[in-house]
């Protein structure tokens, strides 16, 4: 069984996207829901469909080994940001490296960075006179929205268009999308557990 965890920050659509996805798979499971917010509507997204959740505050995913642990005793093997607004701290980057992704509702390296979060990124995209944009899905490194690109999806953004409604079409093709790019990159990791699991099973 391969184990996938979920960090997200808000409403959490694309979670509920990727949980389900994998619901009729025998295989792969998201075994955890991870937040930042308490109040974050993914939580009840989670619970309703069977998935724990964990929540955790700035000072507990920075300044401890918490998350890093939780995620090591469940058996994660592959972290997915899905509207996720913190950076990863160190000890997750490195304990699962090349394994942590996040999708981006804009065609980066273009409109990404600090602060740019769901209808601000469209804005911007609007303002700046943009032909057109699109969704990415990218490696998570230590800076905002800047790790290696994987995959890309653009549309032509049309006369009238609005941040409102270019982010439906951006939520339409991300849940289209994000399942399918998250299941291929997991069955490529191939047998075996991660390397954290794997120190595990030793001690
Ligand atoms: C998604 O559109 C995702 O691309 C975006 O947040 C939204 C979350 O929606 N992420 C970012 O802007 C990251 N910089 P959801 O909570 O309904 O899945």
């Amino acid at each position: 069984m391969k184990r996938i965890a979920i960090f997200a920050s808000g409403s959490g659509s694309n979670a509920q996207k990727i949980i389900e996805h994998f619901t009729d798979k025998s295989d792969i499971e998201v075994s955890l829901v991870l937040s930042n917010n308490n109040d974050a509507y993914v939580l009840e997204r989670a619970s309703t469909l069977n998935v724990p959740v964990y929540v955790f505050d700035r000072q507990i995913f920075y300044k401890s080994n918490q998350v890093h642990d939780i995620l090591r005793d469940t058996g994660v093997d592959f972290i997915v940001l899905a509207g996720f607004l913190w950076l990863v701290p160190n000890n997750i980057l490195r304990g699962w490296q090349g394994r942590i992704i996040n999708i981006h509702p804009a065609l980066l390296p273009k409109f990404g960075g600090k602060g740019m979060y769901g209808d601000k990124v469209h804005q911007a995209v609007i303002e700046a006179g943009e032909k057109e944009t699109g969704i990415s899905i990218h490696y998570v490194n230590e800076k905002y929205d800047e790790g290696e690109i994987i995959f890309q999806y653009r549309f032509n953004i049309l006369a009238g268009d609005t941040p409102e409604s270019i982010a439906e079409r951006i939520h339409q093709l991300e849940h289209k999308h994000y399942p399918e790019v998250v299941e291929r990159l997991v069955r490529e990791l191939g047998g075996g557990g991660n390397r954290e699991q794997g120190i595990r099973n030793k001690e």
